[in-house]
């Protein structure tokens, strides 16, 4: 045949592919979220093969461990014990907590580790929701006053970047202001700005046991119908000051992370959240296809529509694949 354009003469080989790879990622691109609890035993969690709820003892291992992996970001999620719980969520405001403990002692052993905090209400409250609540309604203004206390609390013990996934209107202003009024301008902010009410967190709520106790998230985290109403908030939050902006979750919302790299000033964040992980683990103990390919597939196509920075349960496991 007489073909002028043969597209394949650059798939001839692996190493011409590799050379002409358009996308690529990197160890120091991917944050690793972690379970940790203050009961003294490292669980595993039962709808996540693979991850564990670690101990603050077996965290500190955990952490040595990533950073001579090569992966020097992680994010803390805390259980808290059902009789901590209550309808204020007043245990995230104990400055003598275990998440603002954590803080301190892992920025003090390892200072080179990058620190994401969650900051929402929901592993805190009796009632499972991210704000609080008042007859049936996730009231805005109340949480975003504690949200703000919450951060400044984690930006004392020495968090590099406070992590609101709450989704209330306001929170990314009024925490900047409020760590700029303490001295903190150096600790960041990175803004959960399009946060979709998704049922791929399922795993996640059952890792902590946060779920919401009555109703769902709809009031606040985003109809999953949505792409203009993730780039409103997205430069609502740019607007108020944030650092850093996240997509979530991130596979089955590649198009909008797409939308929101086009327009956002900052680096984008994106996360591959728990029920993704979940059923890539799922189906490939099926043997529907390997997990490392499978992996890495997700987190390349999650590189390719514009995240810079993603956060996957997977970190270390890449870390393995990519080192061999
Ligand atoms: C809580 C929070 C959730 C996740 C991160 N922070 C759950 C939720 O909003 O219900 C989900 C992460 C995951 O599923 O891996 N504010």
């Amino acid at each position: 045949m007489k073909i002028t354009h043969r597209p394949r003469r650059l798939r001839r080989t692996e190493s011409l592919r590799n050379s002409l790879a358009e996308t690529r990622c990197s160890l120091s691109q991917l944050v690793y979220p972690l379970f940790i609890q203050e009961e003294n035993k490292d669980e595993e969690i039962r709808s996540m093969p693979g991850v564990t709820r670690w101990s603050e003892k077996q965290l500190f291992k955990v952490l040595e461990n990533c950073l001579e992996k090569g992966i020097y970001s992680v994010a803390f999620f805390p259980k808290i014990p059902e009789n901590q719980k209550d309808s204020t969520a007043k245990e995230s405001l104990n400055p003598e907590g275990f998440i603002p403990r954590v803080i301190r002692e892992s920025k003090k052993r390892f200072p080179e580790l990058i620190l994401y905090s969650d900051v929402a209400l929901d592993p805190y409250s009796s009632d499972g929701h991210d704000g609080i609540v008042k007859n049936g309604e996730i009231v805005n203004d109340e949480t975003v006053k504690l949200l703000t206390k919450m951060a400044l609390l984690h930006a004392e013990a020495g968090v590099d970047f406070v992590a609101p996934s709450d989704m209330m209107d306001g929170r990314i202003g009024a925490i900047r202001s409020t760590l700029d009024e303490n001295g903190f301008t150096q600790t960041g902010i990175l803004s959960y700005a399009a946060k979709y009410a998704s049922s791929f967190y399922g795993p996640f709520r059952d890792a902590l046991d946060s779920a919401p106790r009555n109703g769902d998230k709809k009031t606040y985290q985003m109809d999953i119908r949505n792409v203009r109403e993730a780039i409103r908030e997205v430069e609502l939050d740019l607007q108020e000051g944030a650092d850093l902006v996240m997509v979530k979750p991130a596979g089955a919302y590649l198009d909008v992370i797409h939308q929101v790299k086009e327009i956002s000033s900052v680096p984008v964040a994106a996360y591959q959240v728990s029920g993704e992980y979940s059923m890539i683990q799922i189906a490939a103990k099926h043997g529907l296809f390997s997990l490392e390919k499978a992996m890495e597939e997700s987190i390349l196509s999650i590189r390719r529509a514009g995240a810079d920075l993603i956060f996957t349960y997977f970190a270390l496991d890449l870390a393995k694949l990519w080192r061999e």
